[in-house]
């Protein structure tokens, strides 16, 4: 008798299913288009920029309508259309941003970051149903529709801040990870094959080390992503790929080629002395890539 495997849960087929629409143009496109999204050339997560617009248009709307709604006051009502406005075109911005980036969130943070969509998709209809109604000569039910939207908008918003604070997403794994000061043995370079991603540790923490021929690179071995073990990746050309959702990080220099990632890697300086390879952060701190 065979048993069936249990259903997944719903977050992880519709992520399933996004990914599979996402690539089905082609690896290459889809990929520019997330780098796009997820804001790997602005070096930060391209939804938190933008979900700033619809929070801030909308509030602002709402002080238009507290105006418009004690003085009935044509400038007001009109001021608070165009404010709702211009929060659906950033909320439509916001979603496809904050869309890509949850492709890639992993559990516990998925669902919770599939209710915050979700709210946000019920508050922007709110918000269109608003814009409708004013249109309509209905001023007064245009204004309950835009206090229930913004009030789904404020709860998704605490969501939203609970995925970064509590969960993470979007932040930086290599924060606060500490690199020594002074040139200090990590492995034997008997143990480093040439061209095989492996992991040394520096009181605790992993740090990546890669040989390329005469070459030698090291850097953070957690990913900034959302810490995967990149010693656990394979080499791409010259950049090392992240096994959990396929960030590509230069060896040079950390930058991100590809996303998800948006936080470029801190590289160490790295020699070989007395059979023993050293690391040691750069006098001069850690530069990241841009
Ligand atoms: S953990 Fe997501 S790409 Fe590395």
């Amino acid at each position: 008798m065979t048993t069936k495997s249990p259903a997944k849960p719903v977050d992880e087929r519709i992520q399933k299913r996004f990914d599979a629409a996402l690539y089905a143009g082609g690896r290459p496109s889809a990929q520019t288009i997330r780098n796009f999204l997820n804001g790997t050339w602005l070096g930060e997560p391209l939804h938190v920029v933008l979900k700033d617009v619809p929070i801030g248009a909308w509030t602002v709307a709402m002080i238009f309508d507290v105006f418009d709604s004690i003085g009935n006051t044509r400038e007001f009502a009109l001021a608070a259309e165009a404010s709702i406005a211009v929060g659906i075109l950033g909320a439509v911005g916001a979603a496809a941003t904050g869309l890509a980036d949850w492709s890639d969130v992993d559990p516990p943070a998925r669902k919770m970051g599939l209710l915050h969509g979700v709210l946000n998709v019920g508050a922007t209809a709110l918000f269109t149903t608003s814009l409708l109604l004013r249109r309509n000569k209905t001023r007064a039910a245009g204004r309950v529709a835009a206090a229930l939207g913004y009030a789904l908008m404020t709860y998704s918003a605490h969501l939203g801040g609970k995925m970064v604070y509590k969960h993470r997403v979007g932040v930086d794994r290599t924060d606060g990870l500490v690199f020594p000061e002074d040139f200090t043995s990590v492995l034997s370079a008997s143990e480093l094959a040439d061209d095989w991603p492996t992991r040394a540790m520096h009181n605790g923490v992993p740090i990546l080390l890669v040989r390329r021929g005469q070459r030698l690179f090291a850097m953070a071995e957690t990913c900034s992503h959302f810490g995967g073990p990149l010693s656990e990746g394979k080499l791409v050309d010259g950049s090392i790929e992240c096994p959990y959702h396929a960030s590509r990080f230069a060896l040079e220099d950390g930058r991100v080629i590809n996303g998800p990632a948006v936080h470029s890697q801190p590289c160490l300086e790295v020699r070989i002395r007395e059979g023993q390879i050293e690391i040691r952060k750069p006098p001069l701190g850690i530069r990241r890539a841009s």
